[in-house]
């Protein structure tokens, strides 16, 4: 272990996971100790996201994911431990203790220097015989040599090994070229390159590392598009397709499209800020790392169907991160490119003047659904509005818009008003519904499906997560010679983490210290932050142990059905 344990408890306590969570996501109290937000790693439009000061764990209901504020830090910002532990001790303004190299941050560094000689390669494409489709594809589209260079455009010729053959030939080997999603495995053993007679567009992070690529077909064809797959220095939901460049834009907004080609071409144009998801529809991460950039954001999806419902779908992600958002639809052409090239830069500028804002997009394409001058079309219309109307955050906000939509169909505003407030009554109910299942359910809590376990035997698993929660709020019970044996446990996630804990309190520590972090995996800490939400009552704890104790081991049938749902009503009364 790279890190002293007492280090890490510092840290821990250096950096109280209240604050450092409520960096990334809103938290409000309610009932309770626990703070309550939405979850960042998944989409949910009421907060099952848990945080809880006492304890120092976060827990989301929904997605399974949980842990200490380590385990945040890794997750959110897609670092190692060791990378993590680096962040938080700079923001805690704490000296590094000496450390051991981290081993995958030497494979990730060699990845890093595979992808940039890659994209040198397909760069020097261009200039070579084999690259004359890409040149003369780019020139159709009228990219500008300019632009390709800025962008490092370049071209993977129809070969099944140039790039395979290059790459081996610097020194690099085949299962780096695997790891870095630039090969495939053949059939019959060796590789070959995974990108073929393709405009190649770099990925290129914040920090200017050359982390994926993507590869348009040159011409027509299926899939239009392929992207690197993720890889140890890649994760598509975690970055944009020319913020590297968009970063440093003065325009004030990021420029939201769809296609990579869209994004060229408005660099090109002048506008400097403009971006793309990676064949992704917009993820909560993606809007985080815009939120890094700029305040506002201007959605520019393509023209059809599918670019609309994806821009209505982003709208709600990107506004939960407090953007401000202008949604442009290109009038006459397929996409911002189309446009661009048909009708001119200035045009385009005028389009994102007059944009409009979020609200104002979602309530237009819900009058457009209805007949407003009929009664049954303006109850529809106002139904539909007062839902949009009352998932806006701000009250002031809310007056504006059911005002709006009040005149808009010629009643009192008083109406919409109240339409808006019972739509906002229900969707805090059926919140608070969903939390109490969350929390109550037995067969939910019985099987961790969210976190990618499964339990060979949910019965004696129960017990296993209740000789942890004992061991975590009562240690000094397990120090006796009477502790349970690991190896009676079921399943294999809850004995390491058993066995970790063990470890810590032999060694004289809690054992829910900071350095459990190291040992468990993303899924086991999840598993642990779950247990750790549980109600542990001190009264009878002993009691409970012996119980927990006898039923290590048991499977179904014998007695199990009446045990869980003997638990499952304990549980409900303990929350009452
Ligand atoms: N797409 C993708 N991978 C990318 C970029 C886009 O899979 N790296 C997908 C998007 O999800 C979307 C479509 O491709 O469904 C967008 O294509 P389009 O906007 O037509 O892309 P352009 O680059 O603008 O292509 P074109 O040359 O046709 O304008
Ligand atoms: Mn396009």
């Amino acid at each position: 272990m790279a890190f002293s344990d007492d280090f890490l408890q510092e840290l821990a306590e250096r950096n109280p996971i209240e604050e450092v969570v409520g960096e990334y996501v809103p938290l409000t109290k309610r009932s309770g100790q626990n703070l309550f937000g939405l979850c960042p790693f998944h989409n949910e439009k009421t907060p099952s996201f848990s945080v809880s000061p006492s304890k120092q764990i976060y827990h989301c209901f929904g997605c399974g994911k949980g842990g200490n504020v380590i385990n945040f830090i890794m997750e959110i910002e897609r670092l190692s431990f060791p990378e993590a532990v680096e962040f938080l001790a700079r923001r805690a303004g704490m000296a590094i203790p000496e450390q051991a190299e981290d081993p995958n941050r030497a494979r990730r560094a060699r990845l890093y220097e595979l992808n940039r000689e890659a994209a040198r390669f397909f760069y020097q494409q261009l200039e070579a015989e084999a690259g004359r489709p890409a040149v003369e594809y780019m020139q159709r589209r009228q990219i500008t040599k300019r632009t390709a260079t800025n962008f490092g455009l370049g071209y993977a010729p129809d070969s099944w090994d140039a790039l395979c053959s290059a790459m081996k030939a610097m020194g690099f080997t085949e299962r780096e070229l695997l790891a870095a999603s630039l090969a495939k495995q053949g059939r019959r053993g060796g590789i070959y390159d995974a990108f073929r007679n393709r405009l190649m567009f770099p990925v290129i992070d914040v920090r200017g590392n050359v982390v994926a690529f993507s590869g348009r077909i040159v011409g027509e064809g299926e899939p239009k598009y392929l992207n690197s797959a993720d890889t140890p220095v890649f994760s598509k939901s975690h970055n944009l397709f020319g913020l590297n460049l968009a970063k440093k834009s003065k325009a004030g907004y990021i420029i939201l499209v769809e296609g990579n080609v869209d994004v060229v071409s408005l660099h090109q144009a002048g506008f400097d800020s403009a971006v793309a998801s990676l064949g992704t529809s917009l993820t909560n991460e993606q809007a985080r790392l815009i939120s890094n950039y700029a305040k506002r954001v201007v959605l520019c999806y393509d023209a059809d169907a599918a670019g609309q419902k994806a821009a209505q779908r982003a709208i709600p992600i990107l506004d939960r991160l407090g953007l401000e958002i202008r949604v442009v639809t290109v009038p006459g052409a397929k996409d911002p490119d189309e446009f661009i090239k048909s009708s001119g830069a200035e045009a385009f500028r005028a389009l994102i003047e007059d944009s409009e804002n979020g609200e104002e997009y979602r309530l237009a394409r819900a009058a457009a659904n209805y007949d407003l001058s009929t009664d049954a079309g303006k109850v529809g219309y106002l139904r539909e509005a007062a839902e949009i109307i009352s998932t806006l955050p701000d009250a002031v906000t809310r007056e504006v818009y059911s005002l709006r939509a009040a005149e808009q169909c010629s009643v009192a505003p008083a109406a919409v008003r109240d339409a808006v407030v019972q739509s906002r009554r229900r969707r805090e109910r059926s919140a608070k519904k969903q939390r109490e299942r969350a929390d109550t359910r037995p067969e939910r809590q019985m099987q961790p499906q969210a976190l990618g376990i499964r339990y060979e035997n949910p019965a004696s698993a129960a017990a296993e997560e209740g000789v942890i929660s004992l061991l975590a709020a009562m240690p000094e019970l397990f120090r006796a010679g009477d502790r349970p044996a690991a190896e009676k446990f079921s399943s294999p996630e809850l004995r390491h983490i058993y066995e970790c804990m063990l470890a810590q309190l032999d060694a004289g520590r809690a054992p829910g210290s900071a350095a459990l972090s190291a040992e468990l995996s993303p899924a086991e800490s999840g598993l642990y932050a779950q247990i750790m939400q549980r109600p542990v009552f001190a009264a009878n704890a002993r009691q409970a142990l012996a119980d927990y104790i006898s039923r290590l081991g048991r499977t179904s049938g014998e007695a199990t059905g009446e045990a869980i749902l003997a638990a499952a009503s304990r549980k409900r009364q303990q929350l009452q």
